[in-house]
């Protein structure tokens, strides 16, 4: 590897915080009908811990979206794997890895939205504030990072580390 990774948030730091966002999550639905949905690969880790700690007869299911391209600012994604459960009526929890530019998440939440969703919230591990382009805030942040490049918790740098129980930064040497 021409690389090393230098950690950002430790194991410790990042499974404490995940426990607050579960509590949160749990008190805001309180009664409803929640349904998780996690976006395909980054999220895996992050709502495996996440969804242990909710403790609400939720449902959960995944989407697959490929990255943006193309030559519009805004970009189109391309749905990959699509949830098995109608979204329709759902009170909807997005789970996503990170935000970055904000434009996968802004296409995500339009197309669920026209889908008939009940409500639609997002919950991120991370939130790179400094690369956005479109208007996209998580209703719950795990954390505000710098403008540097992630690996770990299921975030991956070229499909690698994504079972780093830490989040580092990647260091070119
Ligand atoms: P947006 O659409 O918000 O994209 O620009 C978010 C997606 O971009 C990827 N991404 C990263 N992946 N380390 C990663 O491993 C990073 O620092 C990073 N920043 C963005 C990620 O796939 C996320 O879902
Ligand atoms: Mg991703």
């Amino acid at each position: 590897m021409d690389y090393t990774i230098k950690t950002l948030l430790t194991r410790e730091t990042v499974e404490n915080r995940i426990k607050e966002l579960a509590k949160e999550i749990e008190k805001d639905y309180q009664g409803k009908e929640l349904m998780v949905i996690g976006l395909l690969k980054g999220s895996i880790v992050f709502m495996t811990d996440l969804i242990k700690e909710i403790d609400l007869p939720l449902v959960i299911d995944f989407m697959s979206v490929s990255s943006y391209s193309g030559t519009t600012s805004t970009g189109v994604i391309k749905i990959l794997k699509d949830t098995d459960i109608d979204v329709k009526g759902k009170d909807v929890l997005i789970v996503e890895d990170i935000i970055d530019t904000g434009l996968t998440l802004s296409h995500v939440k339009k197309l669920l939205i026209d889908r008939g969703t009940k409500s639609l919230k997002i919950c991120t591990l991370l939130d790179k504030p400094a690369r956005r382009t479109v208007d996209m805030k998580g209703d719950y942040v795990g954390f505000e990072i710098p403008d540097e490049f992630v690996v770990g918790y299921g975030l991956d740098y070229d499909q690698r580390h994504r079972n780093l129980p830490y989040i580092g930064i990647v260091v070119n040497k």
